[in-house]
């Protein structure tokens, strides 16, 4: 408890310090993934996601109780997922009650569950029973909800990866694979058509990117490419891979299926021979990415639009199996401090700097006091704060790469540590906090981690 105040404390400074705009977080969602062994309690998580940050809704990767119950009142649409081990079992209609009157039931009165996905990228598993079951388990989740009543309140979807086009490039050929999986693709967008509920699509330009085309997958400016067969520009490889799955949609005459991205995301480390892992891509990505989705633009054949998206993922999580980049997708470390920042941090209410989570737990330290830079306060002139402390004679190690606190690589967040390490090495006057006004004092510990701020 004590380690989380803190972090939720350094947090609300940095907070209000970074002069964030809270971006038009329409159908913005994070996945929620918990293989890691360092998370906080999700009560902790669900309370951070409501008030601290602008997503409005999330996956999550299973249906666990106590996770759901966390997001009981709070605005957060949640989707649970029920796990491909699972699904074979929800073709028997007493267990599809069972389930639904033990996970769903319970919570409908009080938390926003808004789907039930049903497994996760099952086609690509080619595992013939499961596939073939996956149809038939929607169908009855959909009847029990029906049932109850619910089948408007929550849709039964199920997110698939691009593994199940044969074709994507250029975008205008996307196809279904054929076989067993257009077999499946025509009875689920067949259901999805008739339920109202969106095909879900896991869609990854980090694993379709090569040297050549990183700005193209990153938004980042670039040539564009273009489709031969339509005479369309792509601007970046995410529209690219929308459009595939479009058209092959539109091929099984499905145009009229609504689009989810149910992942999306970019690691920020990874092993030496990645390509193109660092946290500078994963900021650009994620960051233009919310910004592409809800701008309105669409895609080249979906015009004029915004999508549902679900950034994978809130946490880096630390037992996930494969290469290091599999363990580093968070936005998050787990102690709920940003990895990098793409603008989803809650800093304004109606035009006033406020830092919800410092309600949450409140930590009046007696008469300890720190310095930290006023909020709003330009990112130049702390960087003027830091070089003048700096040459002050005052530690500036813990700041560098390498250092406890590098992260977050921020100027702001660097001007705060080192800001307060000269008021205290200076004498805790009022004075020594002023930095050409733009210091102030506060009453609540900023240390967070292995990063302990002098008090
Ligand atoms: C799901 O089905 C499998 C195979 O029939 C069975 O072993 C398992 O116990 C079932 N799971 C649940 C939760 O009922
Ligand atoms: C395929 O799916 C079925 C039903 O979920 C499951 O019982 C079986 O273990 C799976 N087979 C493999 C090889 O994973
Ligand atoms: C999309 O918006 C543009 C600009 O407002 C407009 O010219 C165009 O006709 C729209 N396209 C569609 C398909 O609605």
């Amino acid at each position: 408890m004590a380690t989380m105040a803190a972090a939720i404390s350094t947090l609300s400074i940095l907070l209000m310090a970074w002069t964030i705009k809270a971006v038009d977080g329409a159908g913005i969602g994070i996945s929620y993934g918990r293989d890691a062994s360092n998370l906080r309690p999700p009560v902790q998580v669900a309370q951070f996601l409501a008030h601290s940050t602008t997503f409005d809704c999330l996956k999550l990767f299973d249906a666990d109780p106590a996770t759901v119950q966390a997001f009981a009142n709070t605005d957060l649409a949640v989707a649970v997922t029920m796990p491909n081990d699972l699904v074979a079992n929800l073709t028997d209609l007493r267990f599809a009650h069972k389930w639904v009157r033990t996970n769903i039931v319970p919570r409908v009165d009080d938390t926003n569950i808004a789907r039930i996905l049903v497994g996760n990228e099952v086609i690509s598993t080619a595992n013939r029973s499961l596939v073939s079951s996956l149809v038939p388990a929607m169908q009855n989740l959909h009847t029990v909800l029906t049932s109850l009543s619910l089948q408007h309140r929550i849709k039964v979807a199920s997110p698939q990866s691009l593994g199940v086009l044969s074709t994507s490039n250029p975008p205008s050929t996307g196809k279904f694979r054929e076989g067993r999986v257009a077999e499946v693709m025509r009875p689920l967008l067949s259901f999805l058509r008739a339920t109202g509920s969106p095909f879900m699509v896991n869609a990854y330009p980090f694993f379709g990117f090569a040297v050549d085309t990183l700005d193209y997958a990153l938004f980042r400016p670039n040539p564009g490419v273009e489709d031969q067969h339509t005479g369309l520009i792509y601007s970046n490889m995410l529209d690219g891979q929308l459009d595939a799955v479009f058209s092959a949609m539109k091929r099984l005459g499905f145009d009229d299926v609504d689009i989810v991205i149910a992942e999306t995301g970019w690691p920020s480390v990874g092993d030496p021979w990645e390509l193109g892992v660092n946290v500078d891509n994963a900021r650009d990505y994620n960051k233009n990415l919310v910004r592409h989705v809800s701008s309105g633009t669409g895609t080249p054949l979906m015009p004029n639009r915004t999508f549902e998206a679900y950034i994978f993922s809130l946490f880096d999580e630390n037992l996930k199996p494969g290469p290091l980049s599999q363990r580093n997708f968070g936005l998050f470390h787990p102690d709920l401090l940003p990895v990098y920042d793409i603008g989803v941090l809650r800093t304004e209410v109606g035009g006033q700097a406020t830092a919800p989570v410092q309600t949450l737990n409140p930590t009046p330290s007696d008469s300890k006091r720190w310095c930290i830079p006023k909020p709003n306060t330009d990112v130049l002139l702390l960087q003027q704060n830091v070089e003048y402390v700096c040459g002050q004679g005052i530690d500036c190690t813990p700041i560098q790469p390498g250092g406890v606190c590098n992260f977050p690589d921020t100027v702001p967040a660097h001007a705060a540590f080192l800001m307060n390490e000269y008021y205290q090495a200076f004498g805790r006057n009022a004075f020594d906090c002023d930095f050409g006004r733009t210091g102030m004092i506060t009453g609540i510990d900023p240390s967070y981690g292995s990063c302990v701020y002098s008090s």
